[in-house]
């Protein structure tokens, strides 16, 4: 069986073809990232037009590109939410119409369950149950996972996602959006001892984080500098320490409240390699393991949708004849 994955629910069209003995068998992604870069961030309208431009000839590439027919689908799995709705619209209309056509079941899925199995498309793949950590640009969130769709919130950021404080953060030190990938770069260079920035909430005793403490200390040390040319790969690497020391801190906690040793650590920020070695440390450390995606599968794509939608469809669980999308949309 095989299933057709489409991600359009904020700045990339990406479109996938999962069969459920070969694994993935094909997968495309166009980043409008050049396009948002002048704008400093995603200008709603102008996604949603692109993605409009690109998502049919992004099917026609993948079923080529996996010498797949339209006829052998036997579902097309779409992310429904969260996102921007103009952008979700379009993938959602997309899968909902080609569905219609073929006469096969149209499957909704959840962004942060893209994101989160993401990590079973490589080999090894991880095995439930799992403490998956998701950490993108909208949501910073442990899961305790038991098996596919049944997800325990452990904690969650109460104000900016990981994400965004990497983006904010390199916006303040001039580093062109999507921060996180130049910032990533320019901390390679920087000393670790220059600023001791706070590990935020590691003195509550649960699985929450908080980010925007982080930003503030950030802004006063950009503030403070007297030269910031020279000092803002010292910033950029101790900002990425904090985060990744505060990760690990409660990753720790959730794999001890759980009493799991398996971590799964997916969604933009984990193509970071200063967080994966952190990670990966810790759970040697614990005799455990953690699970990454390929970098190229940790930011957004349609690999990951198509993945999910095939665990949802052999689960019954399919959409509406209704173009369902949910801007918001609790995991
Ligand atoms: O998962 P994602 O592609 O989209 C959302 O669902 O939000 O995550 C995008 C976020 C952005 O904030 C971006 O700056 C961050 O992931 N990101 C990174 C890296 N690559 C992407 N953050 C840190 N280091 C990176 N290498
Ligand atoms: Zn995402």
């Amino acid at each position: 069986m095989r299933i057709l994955g489409i991600e359009s629910s904020c700045d990339e069209t990406g479109v996938a073809v999962f069969d459920d003995e070969k694994g993935l068998v094909g997968h495309v992604l166009h980043t409008q990232i050049a396009m948002h870069a002048e704008y400093g961030g995603v200008v709603p309208e102008l996604a949603s037009r692109d993605h409009i431009k690109r998502v049919v000839p992004l099917v026609r590439e993948v079923l080529a590109q996996s010498e797949t027919s339209m006829h052998d689908l036997c579902a097309v799995a779409y992310t429904a939410g969260p996102g921007l709705i103009g952008a979700l619209l379009v993938g959602a209309t997309e899968a909902r119409a080609l569905a219609y056509a073929l006469n096969i079941p149209a499957v909704p899925v959840h962004h942060m369950e893209g994101h989160l199995l993401a990590p079973m498309l490589e080999d090894p793949a991880p095995t439930f149950p799992f403490v998956a950590l998701l950490i993108s640009g909208g949501h910073t969130m442990l899961i305790k996972v038991e098996k596919p769709g049944s997800y325990e919130l452990l904690g969650q950021s109460v104000d900016d996602a990981a994400g965004e404080a990497f983006d904010k953060t390199a916006k303040l030190l001039g580093i062109p959006y999507p921060g996180g990938p130049g910032l990533e770069k320019l901390a390679q260079t920087g000393n670790s001892k220059a600023y001791h920035f706070p590990r935020p909430m590691l003195d509550r005793p649960n699985c929450d984080f908080s980010f925007a403490g982080l930003k503030t200390a950030v802004l006063n040390a950009v503030h403070a500098s007297t030269d910031l040319e020279k000092q803002k790969a010292d910033i950029a690497r101790c900002f990425t320490d904090a985060v990744a020391d505060t990760l690990r801190h409660k990753c720790e906690r959730a794999l001890n409240l759980t009493g799991l040793n398996t971590l799964v650590v997916a969604g933009g920020v984990s193509a970071n390699t200063a967080i994966r070695s952190l990670l990966s440390e810790l759970m040697e450390s614990r005799g455990g393991k953690a699970f990454f995606a390929r970098r190229e599968f940790c930011t957004d794509n349609g690999a990951m949708i198509a993945l999910a939608g095939m665990m949802r469809f052999k689960a019954g669980q399919i959409g509406t004849l209704g173009v369902d999308v949910f801007p918001r949309w609790p995991l």
